[in-house]
């Protein structure tokens, strides 16, 4: 009998945009013109990066290497110009940017139209940021945190969009500093619930249990956020890529452990990692 309890959180891993990018590049492999590549790594897991190698789809590093053939957009964005530049090169364009995403690009877009200092809070060098930068213009301002805006505005009118992977806390707590600083404030809440709910899940996960292991690619911004919050909960949280990086003395005395895994993790991945937990259990 098994001493060990093991519990997925009851939301891990794909999201629906992240699903959706990977369906569209995996129909792209069978049937769009070749060579079929993508702008920067589909998603930020390397197992799925070299499955989709296997199945002929590359990756190309900036619109400038592009000569021939599919590329694919993935479902962060990609800033307006290379989307126009690919336009103008005559190739077969797949653009798998998450709907959310290209929302939150229009809103941004509409701000800078009518006149608002856009102010974007999000990681400055993220993909997805530097898309949203390019539709909110020259003058706006990508801030990580209520903490980093200036303490004098350009504008007395700011509209706030929002990377959709950021904590809805972050969010209250910049609305809260930039009130007092304007005259008219309008935001955008275009935080994705995806994250939020893998988060709120996770948590309640960590709070329960002697360890977590957090499954997903170390450059997966969400997935480290993740761990971040779990590791607040329960200090015994492990970010792991695969399940053969799970260290038997992390399970040390153990009797609950969670595991949860961020929204570019693939069903199998976790499965691999519980089946892992399950042999070394004691
Ligand atoms: Fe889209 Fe939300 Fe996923 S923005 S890519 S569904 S985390």
């Amino acid at each position: 009998m098994s001493a060990l309890e093991i519990t997925v959180a009851e939301c891990a891993g794909f999201c629906w945009g992240v699903k959706r990018a990977l369906e569209m590049t995996l129909e792209a492999a069978r049937t769009a013109p070749p060579p079929v590549n993508t702008l920067g790594p589909l998603i930020h897991n390397p197992g799925v990066i070299s499955d989709l190698e296997s199945r002929g789809v590359g990756v190309i590093a900036s619109a400038e290497q592009a000569r021939a053939g599919t590329v694919i957009l993935r479902s962060h964005g990609v800033p307006r110009h290379t989307q126009e530049r690919l336009a103008s090169l005559g190739l077969t364009v797949i653009d798998a940017t998450c709907p959310f995403v290209a929302s939150a690009q229009k809103k941004a877009a509409s701000l800078h139209k009518e006149g608002y200092l856009v102010v974007i809070l999000g990681e400055k060098e993220h993909p997805e940021v530097l898309s949203l930068r390019s539709y909110a213009g020259e003058g706006s301002l990508v801030i990580e945190s209520a903490a980093d805006l200036p303490d004098i505005l350009d504008s007395s009118r700011v509209g706030v969009v929002v990377q959709t992977t950021q904590s809805p806390e972050r969010l209250a707590e910049l609305a809260q500093v930039l009130a007092p600083k304007t005259r008219e404030l309008l935001v955008h809440n275009t935080i994705c619930s995806a994250t939020e709910e893998r988060q709120t899940a996770a948590v309640r996960l960590a709070a329960q249990v002697d360890a977590v292991v957090v499954v997903g690619g170390r450059n997966s911004a969400n997935t480290r956020r993740l761990a971040e919050l779990c590791s607040e909960k329960q200090p015994r949280t492990y970010h792991v890529e695969t399940a053969a990086e799970i260290d038997p003395l992390w399970l040390k005395g153990a009797r609950r452990v969670g595991v949860t895994a961020g929204a570019s993790t693939p069903l199998e991945q976790i499965e691999v990692v519980v089946e892992r937990l399950k042999e070394l259990d004691p």
